[in-house]
């Protein structure tokens, strides 16, 4: 296939063939792209042909909700993409919501990734790092995650058995929804004592060492499957590009990919509008907004200001600063990332904002009011759209579409501890964190095993 691997550093931009294995550039050590000769590609001239995909549903390919648009991650023959029905997505309409947020009627849309197999949008990734894995003849995978990469992981592993699955997560950081589908789905699981960042150190070494295929989000292979969110959103809107693109940022592997699929839309003549990208972080995991919002980091054509990045770092190690956030999805200090987010940020010309733990968890109950629950992480975008309408950045009749990235059951103790009534599991899950209130709480009412108190209580 006419497909490469390319160093994203302008100052080297050496390329790398699709057979070869590498967590970033050998040369000098940046973030890696996969790249296509678009030229000796049949690629289709309007967005609308994948339509005509929809009527092969019976082959597993194009069923798939990332294969379908194989076209646009040409990297491997089709027969070769691996593939356990992901990407069957919605979108939805979501006025109650909307209004919430300060959005006209039919302003807001819900992607939910919370449908893929293992309950979160990294199944598109994890399709393509399976197939790159399948086409190089690995046969252990290891990732770090805050839950949801390990259980798509872990779930590639088991159904498909290409790969055996080696997870790594910090010791207490994960939601118990997404640790019982790693333990569930037969994945080693290492318990490391420390965070994130952490487990993220130690299997970028132990995969260097042992030669076990890595699936994070460095993995540029993953990246690639990710951009067919964005596809998804499109097709849903029969193709009309929306105002604004809303996604939380934690490793910041989805807003990297959205950019990248937005400048690759663009630069191929599908697309003569480039959505605004918004990426929404947690007030207490806010490297991304510390960098672009408050320190002026750009990408700046490629060359942005290492110097900041290494100095912001340094004093977060040396004030002994740790992520800490209900939305344990994101709790991450150093996204990995980063560069590839502010090419996104640059491109798409977008803006960051942090949240607060009482914002996540009320829009994270608005969310769920209107029927798609999703997890912490998830409805932090949604809190975010609720304060960039605020502040007029996102005007009130915008086209606005926020990525429900991962589905509610992944984190029911955030959810029981909003709206129950046990106040010390409130204080312990959310008070702690500075949730002072469940405004938007739906108590379940306690009563005696009695029918006419239930039915008093009923009425
Ligand atoms: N939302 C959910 C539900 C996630 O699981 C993650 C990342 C994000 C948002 C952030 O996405 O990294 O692309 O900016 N979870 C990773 C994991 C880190 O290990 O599961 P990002």
């Amino acid at each position: 296939m006419p497909a490469f691997q390319k160093c994203i550093n302008i100052d080297c931009s050496r390329t790398y063939g699709i057979e070869e294995v590498h967590h970033a550039c050998p040369a000098c050590g940046s973030l890696l792209d996969i790249d296509y000769e678009w030229d000796k590609l049949p690629v289709p001239n309007r967005l609308s042909h994948f339509e005509c995909y929809w009527s092969r549903r019976a082959e597993p390919q194009r069923f798939s909700g990332v294969w379908r648009f194989h076209d646009l991650l040409p990297f491997c023959p089709i027969d070769g993409c691996v593939t356990i029905g992901e990407g069957q997505t919605l979108l939805q309409q979501a006025d109650a919501v909307g209004n919430q947020v300060g959005l006209k009627g039919g302003g807001l849309h819900l992607q939910y990734e919370g449908m893929n197999p293992s309950g979160s949008f990294k199944d598109n990734g994890m399709s393509a790092a399976f197939t790159h894995g399948r086409l190089v003849g690995a046969t252990r995978a290891a990732c770090a995650s805050t839950g949801n990469t390990s259980a798509s992981l872990a779930i590639y592993s088991a159904v498909t058995k290409i790969m055996r699955a080696i997870i790594f997560i910090g010791s207490g950081k994960i939601a118990y929804g997404k640790l019982s589908q790693g333990l569930d789905y037969g994945a080693k699981t290492i318990q490391i004592d420390g965070d994130f960042d952490d487990a993220m150190r130690q299997v970028q070494e132990v995969s260097k060492k042992l030669g076990i295929y890595l699936v994070n989000s460095v993995n540029p292979f993953r990246l690639e499957g990710q951009k067919t969110i964005m596809y998804r959103v499109l097709e849903a809107l029969r193709w009309q590009i929306p105002d604004w693109i809303v996604v939380p940022g934690g490793n910041l592997g989805n807003s990297s990919s959205f950019g990248k699929a937005f400048m690759e839309l663009h630069r191929l003549g599908l697309i003569d509008k480039i959505p605004k990208l918004a990426v929404i972080n947690a007030r207490g995991a806010n490297t991304l907004y510390q960098l672009v919002e408050k320190e002026g980091l750009r990408w700046n054509g490629g060359r942005y200001d290492r110097g900041v990045v290494d100095r912001f770092f340094q004093t977060m190690d040396e004030e002994g600063r740790r992520a800490s956030t209900i939305a344990s999805a994101i709790e991450i200090n150093r996204p990995v990332n980063l560069p590839k987010c502010l090419r996104a940020l640059e491109f798409c010309q977008g803006v960051v904002r942090e949240v607060s733990e009482q914002e996540i968890l009320d829009a994270k109950a608005q969310v769920g009011a209107g029927g798609l629950g999703c997890e912490p992480a998830s409805a932090a975008g949604v809190a975010g759209v609720k304060k960039l309408v605020a502040e007029g950045v996102i005007d009130h009749d915008a086209l606005v579409v926020c990525i429900l990235t991962g589905h509610q059951l992944k984190d029911p103790n955030a959810t029981i501890a909003y709206h129950g009534t046990d106040r010390v599991f409130f204080e312990e899950t959310l008070g702690k964190r500075g949730v002072t209130e469940a405004g938007y709480a739906n108590r379940p009412v306690s009563v005696p095993n009695d029918l006419e108190r239930i039915i008093a209580a009923v009425e």
